[in-house]
């Protein structure tokens, strides 16, 4: 078989990059592009092996605009009734809400979100990333907004900086900050915390007489969720330091 020229870095062809963002099998991939299917930067390609820079590559594949990333990072608002799983059981898994070259790429959720919680989910298929922002050592700061059953005092907020003990552990966990929000008296607790053990927003509130009614994810390290990603919508994040402590 003929050797294949030596590509520059960060270039391929167009039929491996299409394989790489998720398009499906490598004959697949050649076929979109033999039967004019692709375009790059506006132009239809037909031939497989053309090179092209792999990353932020703008296609369009079978009337589908696509900018290529090689590793993806991307925001997702997370609805309700929705479960962060890769084997959800009782409810339909967030995945379901990704178009399908993304679904093919098995993107990781980072760290997760309850079934009935809402708001910014992050995604990921770049281990190393996903590492730094799950890892224990790395304090990413995560900022829920909480509608409690119970009017939000602040003595419970004290508690909740001082630090609670759940039942795994002896060791207290605190909030970075808990704060009432809203006039006078309200059920609204903002908290922002620095861990992310399993439904620790819910034990933490528990663990002050309160209960959580509602649960939204507004903000994590410098990302806000941004007000025009409605619910079950996602977005690129081009820059993960947006994201890292
Ligand atoms: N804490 C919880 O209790 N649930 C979540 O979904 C996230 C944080």
């Amino acid at each position: 078989m003929a050797k294949r020229p030596r590509l520059p870095a960060g270039h391929n062809t167009l039929d491996q990059i299409l394989f790489d963002q998720g398009f499906g099998e490598r004959r697949v991939c050649e076929g979109l592009v033999l039967n004019g299917l692709v375009q790059v930067n506006g132009e239809v390609v037909d031939d497989p092996d053309a090179v092209f820079p792999e990353d932020r590559l703008s296609l369009s594949v079978d009337g589908m605009p696509w900018v290529t990333h090689v590793k993806a990072l991307i925001m997702l608002h997370k609805p309700a009734g929705y479960e962060c799983s890769l084997k959800p059981g009782a409810w339909p898994g967030v995945h379901n809400l990704l178009p399908v070259p993304l679904r093919r790429r098995g993107l990781q959720p980072v760290g997760r979100l309850d079934q009935d919680t809402t708001g910014l989910l992050l995604l990921t298929d770049d281990g190393p990333l996903l590492h730094k922002l799950t890892s224990p050592k790395h304090h990413v700061p995560k900022v829920y907004e909480v509608t409690c059953k119970h009017p939000v005092t602040s003595v419970m907020c004290e508690k909740l900086r001082k630090g609670v003990v759940l039942d795994d552990d002896p060791a207290p966990v605190h909030a970075d900050a808990a704060e009432p929000v809203g006039e006078g008296e309200t059920c609204h607790l903002r908290l922002t915390l620095l861990q992310g053990k399993y439904h620790q927003v819910k034990r933490m509130v528990a663990a002050v007489s309160n209960r959580v009614e509602g649960l939204h994810r507004s903000q994590i390290g410098r990302l806000t969720l941004p007000d025009d990603l409605a619910p079950g919508q996602w977005r690129w994040i081009e820059d993960p330091a947006i994201v890292l402590p």
